[in-house]
């Protein structure tokens, strides 16, 4: 049977005639009206009074550790713009967000400043390690972050059990994330010898590695110090060098992935301070020398003192005219914290400006250790720089810093330090001393 449409519209719909309509409530109408209808005007006022309710509790200290306990993302330049932040958590960042959130955001009541939290990249190195006595000595919290390329954990093994000491082996031109005031970058090998060792290796720590602490300080609003070099000036046809000075460098070199490299970093440096708002800092540090360098690196101070020891002749390359200042470490170390501290972003040249050709550094040694060491002349190597001195009037005006140790005074400490790890001598010495005191007490 197939269905039938029929036409319904001439049938009544039954109407029940007890219906009545609700009797209407004038004072009822318009609360309904604005419950009903303005409920985002409720929302925006329950905002409005939260936000006020909770900028009045009492803000967590401008010295806390944990900045308050937020992370900063305070700059107008999107992040896509600086592309190289860290994106691993490591266990201070785990430890910071359990902190964070386990107090609710609010450092607990009884937690004082404890100094400041530094990272000292490469501060297993020569004078990363001389920074990290004094930053420890002055009561601050140091990570050292290493490859130990060229840096040992002998030269800060006398901070482990600190607990305001820790070490973390790992490459720069890797990203890494720590909660931290200050970044001292320092990672970069140094010598010659280790920097031409692997080229490549080398400009992609100072290119990739400073793009990423300068991007940590920029996330985490770290003030940011880069020990750059005086290589950037090459081959100076200006002497003394002065900051302003724009340097004689050749790019396509032996020593370019060093001198662009730095050069390179300075750039990256600036270019994070002005687009960024990152508070930096740049040093030039010229020609430096001191205990715990590494014996057998190249650089012509510790070269001398090796040789001088061991009883071979001093090495010196070219006629020997060639000019270097030497500057101890100590008078470095107390620049780099000046600067750090200052107000000024650099570049400052930081060195001793006494010069000295290579054959007077050689007669110092000879002075020193061994009068009798004889000297023997080799070519000289590429793109050797004949004169290297530095105009440090800045850092005497701006941050009333000068270097206080001569040669004569520094070389006798480095010399020490050299024989003890040469033939272990004075460990022995002191072992007897200890000995002879701990029977006799
Ligand atoms: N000593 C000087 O005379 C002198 C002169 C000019 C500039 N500088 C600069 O000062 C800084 C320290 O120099 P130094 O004499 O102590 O040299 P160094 O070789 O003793 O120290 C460099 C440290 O950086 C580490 N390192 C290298 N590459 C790394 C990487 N990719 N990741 C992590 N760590 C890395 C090394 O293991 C080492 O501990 C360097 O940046 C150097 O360019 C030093």
């Amino acid at each position: 049977m197939g269905a039938e449409l029929i036409y319904r519209g001439h049938e009544t719909q039954p109407t029940s005639a007890s219906y009545t309509p609700k009797p209407h409530k004038p004072w009822i109408h318009p609360i309904r009206y604005i419950l009903r209808e303005q409920r985002l005007l409720f929302v925006l006022i329950g905002i409005a009074i939260a936000t006020v309710f909770f900028s009045l509790l009492p803000a967590s200290s401008p010295n806390n550790p944990y900045h308050g306990g937020r992370l900063i993302h305070n700059n107008p330049i999107s992040d896509s713009h600086f592309p190289a932040e860290s994106t691993q958590l490591t266990h201070h960042h785990r430890v910071f967000y359990q902190d964070h959130f386990r107090a609710g955001g609010k450092v607990p009541l009884g937690l004082k400043s404890k100094g400041q939290r530094i990272v000292v990249t490469g501060g297993a190195g020569f004078v990363g390690s001389h920074l990290v006595d004094r930053l420890i000595a002055r009561g601050d919290s140091v990570i050292v972050v290493d490859n130990f390329f060229t840096g040992q954990k002998e030269n800060v093994m006398h901070h482990f059990g600190n607990p305001r000491f820790e070490l973390i082996r790992h490459d720069v031109v890797e990203p890494l994330l720590l909660e931290v005031d200050q970044i001292y970058h320092l990672a970069c090998p140094a010598s010659p010898v280790h920097y031409k060792f692997n080229p490549v290796k080398t400009i992609m720590t100072n290119v990739v590695g400073t793009l990423n602490m300068l991007g940590l300080a920029k996330r985490v609003g770290a003030r940011f110090l880069l020990t750059s070099t005086s290589e950037v000036y090459g081959d100076p046809l200006q002497h003394p060098q002065v900051e302003t000075y724009w340097g004689n460098v050749n790019p396509i070199g032996v020593r370019s992935c060093y001198d662009e490299g730095k050069r390179t970093a300075e750039t990256l440096t600036m270019d994070y301070h002005r687009g960024a708002g990152v508070e930096a800092r740049i040093a030039r540090i010229f020609n430096t020398y001191g205990p715990r360098m590494c014996i057998d690196d190249g650089r012509v101070v510790s070269n001398f003192v090796a040789q001088a020891l061991r009883k071979e002749p001093l090495t010196v390359y070219g006629d020997g005219q060639q000019t270097r200042s030497f500057q101890y470490v100590s008078d470095l170390v107390e620049g780099l914290m000046r600067l750090m501290e200052g107000e000024h972003v650099g570049p400052f040249n930081l060195g001793n400006p006494g010069e000295f050709t290579m054959i007077e550094l050689a007669q110092v040694v000879q002075e020193t250790i061994d009068p009798n060491a004889k000297i023997e002349f080799r070519p000289n190597t590429e793109d050797d720089p004949h004169k290297r001195k530095p105009d440090i009037t800045k850092a005497k005006d701006l941050l009333g810093w000068e270097p206080k140790v001569s040669l004569r005074q520094g070389l006798p400490q480095m010399v020490s330090d050299f024989r003890q790890r040469i033939f272990g001598d004075q460990k022995e010495d002191s072992a007897t001393t200890t000995t002879t005191k701990t029977s006799s007490g």
